[in-house]
């Protein structure tokens, strides 16, 4: 099979969470393998439940799929899977979202989920020159008095760790819950992003931008409620994380018709494209880019730019970036 140049292109993902990432398949042979009880007898009894109404369905059952998760082998199996996955993909350069707090009530250590997950971006560097790291995510409906231990707990870490991050229920949960912590990852040289305006509203990702001082948003597909936010983003050159893929699963937009990247990209945003937790939303990060091309009509030059934010958005230093957006020139020259 001949690949699109989308496909082929060298890539960045920069959304995609890494418990996301958990194949069906997978999920079953942890439960064998831990002896969690599951109410699922195969991948398709599954599947046939990735069927949501809103982002709090989704998270429901992305939360009980995720008690099957508990040693650090499994973490490393979970971040391998995907790295291995994404290199299909040509994606070159990931920075993806773990959640320590959705694991360690259940008893696994702090340290296998970072170990694990760490050892197999090691692992990926070798075997495919994957680069990237982790986004350490805090889950915004806990409360905001848990957060300052959860970076405590990621101390010993704090030099492998990329980027601080906010994830889950959106609605109710402002950025604003976050700022202490937010100002410590700062002071400890992380990068920061915020999942905003997925399903909340345009306050929010403003809120992120001022309260946070996020270097780019998660999602952030809402800011079109505000004209003078779309400005905003586009004169200050915030990056927005898009899913396109997860926005129409999650009835963020209608149909993928209907989505609103081509317009923002128009708009002069910096658009990235991303696959979010790819099995759940029905595809990894080139199914997001060809899927919506043919939805929205975008041309190669748009595909490209798409591309190319990528490594415009991402946590990396100008020697890296200037690499980066020179493989994907040899790749796929310029029009
Ligand atoms: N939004 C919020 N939290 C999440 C998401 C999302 O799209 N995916 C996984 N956790
Ligand atoms: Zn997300």
């Amino acid at each position: 099979m001949t690949l699109s140049a989308v496909e082929a292109a060298p890539k960045a993902e920069l959304h995609i969470h890494l418990e996301g990432s958990l194949e069906p398949d997978m999920l079953l042979a942890l439960a064998a393998r831990n002896q969690v009880a599951i109410p699922y007898a195969n991948a398709d009894q599954l599947r046939a439940a990735y069927d949501f109404a809103n982002l709090q369905e989704f998270l429901e059952l992305y939360w009980a799929g995720q008690s099957v998760l508990r040693t650090e082998r499994d973490f490393y199996d979970l971040t391998h899977a995907y790295l291995a996955r994404a290199h299909r993909d040509n994606v070159v350069h990931v920075e993806a979202h773990l959640l320590p707090q959705g694991h360690t009530p259940r008893g696994v250590p702090f340290g296998a989920v970072l170990d694990g997950a760490l050892a197999a971006f090691d692992d990926a560097r070798h075997a495919f020159g994957i680069t990237g790291g982790i986004i350490l995510g805090l889950n915004r409906h806990e409360s905001q008095d848990e957060a300052p231990a959860v970076l405590q707990s990621a101390e010993p870490w704090r030099d492998r760790i990329l980027a601080l991050g906010l994830e889950g229920p959106e609605k109710g949960n402002p950025p604003s819950k976050f700022t202490r912590v937010y100002d410590q990852a700062r002071d400890w040289g992380w990068h920061l992003t915020a999942h905003a305006g997925e399903e909340g509203p345009p306050d929010y990702i403003v809120e992120a931008l001022d309260m946070l001082k996020v270097e780019r948003i998660d999602h952030g597909v809402r800011c079109e409620q505000s004209p003078a936010l779309v400005r905003r983003l586009a004169e200050q050159g915030v990056p927005l994380t898009v899913c396109p893929l997860s926005n129409v699963m999650l009835k963020v937009f209608p149909a993928l018709a209907r989505h609103n990247l081509r317009r923002l990209l128009q708009a002069g945003l910096c658009v990235t494209v991303n696959s979010d937790d790819p099995p759940y939303f029905g595809g990894y990060v080139n199914a997001n880019y060809t899927q919506s091309a043919a939805a929205l009509g975008l041309s190669m030059a748009e595909q490209r730019r798409l591309v190319r934010n990528g490594f415009i958005a991402a946590f990396i230093d100008d020697e890296q970036r200037r690499r980066c957006l020179h493989d994907l020139d040899a790749a796929w020259p310029s029009p």
